[in-house]
């Protein structure tokens, strides 16, 4: 099955609230960093322990802009979002399309059921999914998927593409109505201004974030990257940073004013394409 990959093709709800609570009583506030990172796919050990050896000092004042593809196991994503919640001030989060994935489920619903599951996790665990504002910064979270807006998929993508098996979504829903869905959800928050905007998404807005060194054969995956509709989006909001994952290639560029920001951990394999850091992208 293929993934985006471009080199080469203990803890329950209860836990994550009782560290929310410990947390506010005891931060003192001082300079706040905002950190990005994304596709921490702790399904891999050692990622997991890339997670579980966070600092548990140097972030306490800190944002976390968490952008997608932690694991689809609902577990692991609990797990993974409670060791946040304590090392950092704030996180912020959004799913992407691993979160969805039912395939593994006991008793699959629909990818649609599933999201609404990981909102009630995201809640109990202290991480937010709406518009954060501190001082001259607000921070937005994007939701999205991918509409074919990059491109028309190949026959060899239809086959191969994980999403197509490991979702399900209702039956009278097109790939372009999964995007309409979760695009929708970011309306409320597309005219928020503040003297700093910083967007973030799962998804690509736009494809010419991509690098010219991608292999041709490796663009096959462009269509399932991203949507033009979250660029619309973007164009309104005019952040002055936006942070996506999913490519797993690791960049920062500037286009039409916007400083676009890729800062995922990948997969084990992916050394040259991953920092497998955080990044700090602002200060307040
Ligand atoms: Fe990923
Ligand atoms: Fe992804």
């Amino acid at each position: 099955m293929v993934r985006a990959s471009w080199l080469q093709g203990p803890d329950r709800q209860g836990f994550c609230g009782s560290r929310v609570a410990a947390r506010a009583a005891t931060r003192v506030t001082t300079q706040m960093r905002i950190f990005a990172v994304s596709d921490l796919h702790i399904d891999y050990p050692g990622n997991k322990r890339w997670v579980a050896d966070l600092s548990g000092m140097d972030y306490r004042d800190d944002v976390l802009i968490l952008a997608g593809d932690v694991s689809d196991s609902i577990r692991l994503l609990e797990w993974c979002l409670g060791i946040v919640t304590a090392r950092f001030a704030h996180v912020l989060y959004v799913p992407g399309n691993h979160e969805l994935w039912v395939h593994r489920d006991e008793r699959p619903g629909t990818s649609l059921e599933k999201f609404q599951q990981i909102l009630k996790i995201v809640d109990a665990c202290g991480v937010s999914m709406r518009t954060f504002h501190r001082n001259r910064i607000s921070i937005v979270p994007l939701l999205g998927w991918y509409d074919y807006s990059f491109g028309t998929p190949s026959e060899e993508l239809l086959d191969a593409w994980m999403d197509y098996r490991a979702c399900r979504w209702p039956d009278d829903f097109s790939v372009s109505h999964v995007a309409e869905y979760f695009l929708k959800f970011n309306d409320a928050a597309l005219d928020v201004a503040n003297d700093t905007v910083i967007s973030f998404s799962h998804f690509l807005p736009r494809i010419d974030v991509m690098p010219a060194y991608i292999p041709s054969q490796k663009q096959m995956l462009y269509p399932v990257l991203g949507s033009a509709g979250l660029e619309a989006q973007i164009r309104r909001l005019r952040p002055a940073i936006h942070v996506y994952g999913h490519s797993h290639v690791n960049r920062s560029l500037t286009l039409d004013e916007v400083l676009y920001v890729n800062n995922a951990f990948g997969y084990p394999h992916e050394t040259g394409i991953t920092a497998k850091a955080l990044k700090c992208i602002c200060t307040d």
